[in-house]
């Protein structure tokens, strides 16, 4: 009996973290704490976790600007061995930490599966940019000179990184900073505070110094404003929504530091008369409800052209109602719970705003009750039809398993459709026209656009990010990473023994 009592309270013991700060645990200075909590199962508490404020960032950002000197001086090609063996420990823990990221952000084993994987891509990909990260060298105009560029190490970076791809885009973040030579402080989400941990850890286990990396966990106005602001912090980058963003870059450009932000997306996947009609169903399927709806990159508008809409609607509203939702930790279920109670509010929101308007609820549009479903946030697929251009529904990002669909006539109404909205981020055609698929290419606005697949499912080595509101010009992912995370020193010399004036002397 005592020896049960001892292993129960280690237990809930060992589920009470820390911040890391210069390699070692720390709790917040508040000894303040929240809980993170299964979303499928709120009874399931995954574990407990600092609130932490302006005091940790300070000693974390101390920690990181300590590790700077030491780490931006490591040849990169060292650097970026400590990310492969990161990549090689992750792929060994892939399993066990999918589980977990099931258990706190609630989508389904599969797709966890594909976040801790996206991880590893990222891993692999930026350690190769270690013995890379190419400069220029170009003939000066004067003679006996040498003229060449190098990307050198911004300084400390401070993240802020969102639930919904809670290993992913902190190694979006992460593993280009580091094999740049970056120290950095990381805030994650407060939904998924486990799954950047085990990223961590994954970095120190790989042999990372400490400091390199600090973790501090806590909420927004507490812990990532003060991260935002902190005359230390030489860059940030951030992935949320557009409204703290623009928090974010008006902070930062007071402070004249660079920032990337990446934000919402109303993603608009078209559907020509002479697609693949089965594939634009299974596209759409995937490109909505993956995810319970809840990436940027999700599809939440699908633009049909007249002849085929009837057709394409009843066998996608025919597969969504055949879907099966429950605990992303059981192998049938498809959808998982969305992630917690204010985005599942959300949902119900949009759903009554919509309705308001006068779309048409096809399926779904209510939270799902009873047994297996009381104790989590369950959203059912919702499928609006009817829905005209200016609408909310077809304006805003709703983060839900909720999509709209509009109708038109013309190839060129369908580009005004996709782009008369303030968002960027992905766009998708389904045409067998090799003509229109090229033209979709040129016309949509967005960052990223897919011919006959859907929104969703960006791959590590290329940019990603978007046009408009969705963000500052900035991208993650792929070369195009790097170019936040360094900033270019042009370097001349001047071996003639004289002074030699550029633009003057001949
Ligand atoms: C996001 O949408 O928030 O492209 C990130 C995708 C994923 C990343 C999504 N690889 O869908």
């Amino acid at each position: 009996m005592a020896t049960t009592k001892k292993k129960s309270k280690q237990a809930e013991k060992s589920r009470v973290y820390k911040n890391l700060i210069g390699g070692k645990w720390a709790a917040a200075h508040s000894r303040k704490t929240f809980e993170n909590r299964n979303p499928a199962d709120t009874g399931d508490l995954v574990g407990i976790f600092p609130a932490s404020d302006a005091r940790d960032v300070d000693a974390a950002v101390a920690a990181a600007r300590a590790a700077f000197p030491g780490w931006s001086r490591t040849p990169a090609p060292r650097r970026a061995e400590i990310l492969y063996r990161t990549g090689e420990l992750l792929a060994k823990r892939k399993e066990e930490y999918a589980r977990q990221m099931t258990r706190e952000m609630g989508k389904v084993l599969e797709e966890t599966r594909g976040d801790v994987q996206e991880a590893i891509d990222t891993a692999f990909y930026m350690a190769g940019e270690g013995r890379r990260m190419f400069g220029q060298t170009t003939p000066s105009e004067l003679p006996s000179k040498f003229a060449m560029s190098v990307r050198m190490p911004v300084g400390v970076c401070g993240m802020i990184a969102p639930w919904n791809f809670p290993m992913a885009i902190p190694s979006w973040k992460l593993f280009p900073a580091l094999v740049c030579g970056n120290t950095c402080v990381i805030k994650p989400a407060e939904d998924t505070p486990l799954s950047t941990l085990n990223l961590v850890q994954t970095l120190m286990d790989a042999g990372l110094p400490p400091g390199v990396v600090n973790i501090v966990f806590g909420f927004g106005p507490q812990a990532g404003a003060p991260l935002v602001e902190h005359p230390q912090v030489d860059a940030v980058s951030f992935t949320g929504s557009s409204e703290v963003g623009r928090l974010v870059g008006q902070t930062a450009a007071g402070l004249f530091k660079p920032c990337s932000l990446e934000m919402g997306g109303k993603n608009a996947m078209i559907v020509m008369e002479d697609a693949n009609l089965d594939l634009a169903v299974d596209g759409a399927l995937w490109g909505v409800f993956g995810t319970t709806g809840q990436r940027c990159t999700a599809t939440s508008r699908i633009l049909l052209q007249k002849k085929i809409a009837k057709k394409f609607t009843e066998r996608f509203v025919a597969a969504a109602e055949k879907l099966r939702i429950g605990n992303g930790l059981d192998k049938s279920v498809q959808v998982g719970p969305q992630v917690n109670l204010q985005q599942v509010e959300t949902s119900e929101r949009y759903v009554a705003i919509a309705l308001d308007e006068g779309a048409k609820l096809l399926t779904g549009g209510k939270r799902l009750k009873g047994k297996s479903y009381a104790t989590g946030y369950f959203f059912t697929p919702t499928i609006f039809a009817g829905v005209k251009p200016p609408m909310r529904i077809a304006q805003e990002e709703v983060f839900g398993p909720v999509v709209a669909l509009l109708e038109f006539d013309s190839f060129d109404e369908a580009i005004e459709i996709a782009n008369c909205i303030h968002y960027g981020l992905s766009t998708a055609i389904y045409t067998r026209d090799v003509n229109r698929a090229y033209r979709a290419m040129r016309e949509l606005e967005a960052g990223i656009t897919y011919v006959n697949a859907p929104t969703i499912g960006a791959e590590v080595h290329l940019p990603f990010g978007g046009v408009k509101k969705t963000g500052n010009g900035h991208r993650e992912g792929g070369n195009a990473a790097l170019d936040f995370y360094t900033h270019w020193k042009t370097v001349y010399v001047d071996y003639s023994d004289k002074l030699q004036r550029a633009q003057i002397d001949e």
